[in-house]
């Protein structure tokens, strides 16, 4: 198109601004709205204006945990479809893993089982059914036995009566980390997945990669890299990221550096995969909300709190609809004002009010 087509374009009557929301640090923290958050969203809703909530947390289906935050803003309207968390694109791993043994970690009690039978996977293992099993697969149940035996089912079994994992899947920070720590070492160690075998191949100096992951052992898929990430405490918190860094030294100590890359799958900001997705979602949603003849969505602000996930993602993002992608950093999360962010945004705002009242103003509204 020329450029002074372009120019018309870009103008608010034939285009529309729309937001990507981080959600902790910027919308609550904890359980917590944080200040001008519920304002915002709602003047956004009342004007039509798409938005779709991109957050790394996790942990529930998009349906309840859109209900759980619109509970914590004390919002109505708010709508799964338009709620893009850590694990929504482990949708996209339904048609080739639904029949097909998984192991979740995450959560407590039973929940990631039940959300991961919500998305459509139907043999889904939690590491308290391996404790029901064999209290022995981790030495150190002091503090955790009993709870594993609470919620622990039985194992999926093959006719010869071992059980053999194809996939496991991290859907929120593990909360008895030496035992899935052991569960996956275990599974990246044996012979095609199958509990409590070894690979014959390891260490063997003749194969690829020193004969380790030679042996059909299951992929591992994460969810959410960040490190740390913004609650009620004074400072950032360990998040799934800092157990997926010690999962890969633990692992690299144990085969004198055997190279894992290869067999480990990363969703979640800053990934492109999760930006393909939000994007998709956001136009799925502009297109709900306005209709077929919507206006096009010319800039994409993400408003966010952590550089390394919601900044760094959103500046490497080539969006796939032609839209700009801009990013405004917050101060109310993980970013302390006044500090050099290792990732530039756009634009730097007090909070989410402040960003959101930025970026319409840049825009023109
Ligand atoms: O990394 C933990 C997660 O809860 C962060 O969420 O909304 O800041 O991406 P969010
Ligand atoms: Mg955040």
């Amino acid at each position: 198109l020329a450029p002074e087509i372009i120019g018309i374009l870009k103008e608010p009557s034939y285009t529309t601004i729309a937001f990507a929301f981080d959600i902790d640090g910027v919308l609550v923290r904890s359980k917590d709205a944080l200040p001008g958050a519920a304002k915002t969203i709602k003047m956004l809703q009342r004007r039509n204006i798409p938005f779709i909530l991109l957050t790394n947390g996790g942990g529930s289906t998009e349906k309840d945990h859109v209900a759980i935050l619109g509970r914590r803003l004390g919002l109505a309207g708010l709508h799964e479809k338009q709620f893009v968390q850590s694990h929504s694109p482990y949708h996209s791993l339904v048609p080739s893993l639904a029949n097909k043994n998984i192991l979740v970690l995450g959560g407590t009690g039973n929940k990631i089982r039940e959300v991961a039978h919500a998305y459509g996977f139907k043999n889904v293992c939690i590491p308290s059914d391996f404790v029901k099993d064999n209290h022995h697969i981790h030495p150190f149940l002091e503090l955790t036995k009993d709870y594993h035996h609470e919620h622990g089912n039985e194992l999926p079994r093959m006719e010869d009566g071992r059980v053999q994992i194809h996939a496991i899947l991290v859907w929120s920070s593990p909360r008895d980390e030496g035992l899935d720590k052991n569960l996956i070492l275990d599974l990246l160690m044996s012979e095609q997945g199958i509990i409590g075998t070894v690979s014959p191949k390891n260490k063997n100096p003749s194969l690829p990669n020193n004969g380790f992951l030679q042996d059909g052992q299951p992929p591992v898929y994460f969810c959410n890299p960040d490190l740390t990430w913004a609650t009620s405490y004074s400072i950032p918190r360990a998040a799934q990221g800092l157990f997926k860094a010690g999962l890969e030294g633990s692992w690299s100590a144990l085969t004198n550096g055997a190279d894992m890359s290869g067999h480990v799958h990363v969703f979640g900001k800053p990934t492109e995969a999760t930006y393909i997705y939000g994007e998709k979602t956001l136009q799925d949603w502009h297109a709900s909300i306005n209709g077929p003849n919507a206006k096009l969505i010319s800039t994409v602000y993400m408003i966010g709190d952590n550089p390394a996930s919601d900044i760094q993602g959103s500046k490497n993002y080539r969006s796939r609809y032609g839209s700009e992608w801009k990013s405004v950093l917050v101060e109310s999360g993980i970013h302390v004002a006044g500090t050099e962010p290792a990732h530039h945004p756009t634009h730097f705002a007090a909070g989410v009010k402040e960003a959101v009242e930025l970026a319409m103003l840049e825009e023109g509204y």
